[in-house]
């Protein structure tokens, strides 16, 4: 009845308040029942505490001593900063992380049971009166022990830092630990439609930029008349992408030309317009307020 659905309409949270900003919600959170039932709910964008009113939210800002997230810096980079924080050392930190990500997310996504994952936050320094803040800007998470080839379980940025290649930085920065620990990786299934369509542009943009690497080379062999060797393994080994999505980018770009030898299927790259790939790699460049560095990571693998 339509009483009913008024009524569920009404309690839900619309808002969520960080800092000076009110960001409108897109699905709902299975947060407590009594914090469920506010319009706005108010987040410490430090500790990532989770508030009703917003006196009580004013109360908390004055009181909590944390400018960043809890863990350790392993990556720092002019403005931008990366935290790797623990699921287990930090349960209530990446609790809330989880039900403020499913505030943007529509399939389901664990939420309490965080002691299995790694964190990995991002944040964008700003020095307000010799303190250094760190806002929270996105945040993948990981599993620790896996049989998969998963190297992202979960990715988010928030709606106001969105489409300003914060989520490609992520995604990047997740495949530089995957060739860390030397293996390659692929996203957690199922993508979102936003996750999907950020994933294929990461893909396309990462395999030209590889081929750009090898353009000399390439050209080197060319001319002494025979053919540049590069296997989909070895595209992997450069990226950390599994090869079905080294396949995949590389077909999105029409590059990849297949031919059988007897009975087996043979994968050849045809670039027939260098600059076809120059254009996407330096649009992407001129575009992106941030680029991964991976000299900047201080960061070994847990095993
Ligand atoms: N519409 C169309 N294309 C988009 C959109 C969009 N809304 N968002 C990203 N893209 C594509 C575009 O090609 C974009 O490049 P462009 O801006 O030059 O067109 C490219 O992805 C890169 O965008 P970024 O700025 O790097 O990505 P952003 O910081 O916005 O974050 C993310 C992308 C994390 C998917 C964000 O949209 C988000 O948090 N969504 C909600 C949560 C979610 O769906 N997460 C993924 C779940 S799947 C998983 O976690 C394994
Ligand atoms: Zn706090």
């Amino acid at each position: 009845p339509k009483r009913n659905k008024t009524i569920r309409e009404a309690s839900r949270i619309e808002y969520v308040q960080l800092r000076d900003y009110e960001i409108k919600t897109w699905y709902t959170a299975p947060y407590p029942e009594e914090f469920n039932k506010n319009k706005i709910l108010y987040i410490c964008e430090y500790c990532l505490k989770y508030m009703k009113s917003r006196y009580v939210f004013h109360r908390h800002q004055l009181k909590c001593s944390l400018r960043h997230p809890p863990g350790n810096e392993i990556y720092r980079d002019q403005k931008v900063s990366i935290w790797e924080v623990d699921g287990r050392e930090n349960v209530i930190y990446c609790q809330s992380l989880c039900l403020l990500a499913k505030l943007f997310l529509n399939s389901k996504t664990l939420y309490y049971d965080v002691e299995p994952f790694i964190f990995y936050v991002l944040t964008e320094r700003e020095d307000v009166g010799g303190e250094c803040q760190f806002h929270f800007v996105g945040y993948f998470s990981k599993e620790k022990l896996t049989s998969t080839d998963y190297n992202l379980s979960c990715i988010l940025t928030l709606p106001i830092y969105q489409r300003k290649g914060y989520g490609h930085l992520l995604v990047d920065f997740s495949y530089l630990l995957t060739r860390r620990e030397y293996k390659w990786g692929t996203p957690e299934k199922p993508l979102s439609d936003l996750g999907l369509l950020s994933y294929r542009n990461y893909w396309k943009i990462k395999l030209c930029e590889v081929i750009i690497s090898l353009k000399n080379e390439i050209l080197k062999v060319q001319e002494e008349g025979s053919t540049f060797q590069c296997s989909i393994e070895d595209f992997s080994n450069l990226t950390g992408m599994i090869p079905t999505d080294v396949v995949f980018a590389l077909e999105q770009l029409q590059m990849l030309h297949h031919y059988e030898v007897k009975n087996e299927i043979k994968y050849a790259l045809k670039i027939s317009d260098w600059s076809l790939i120059e254009n996407i790699v330096q649009s992407w460049s001129s575009k992106a307020s941030c680029f991964l560095r991976p000299e900047k990571l201080v960061w070994k693998p847990m095993i």
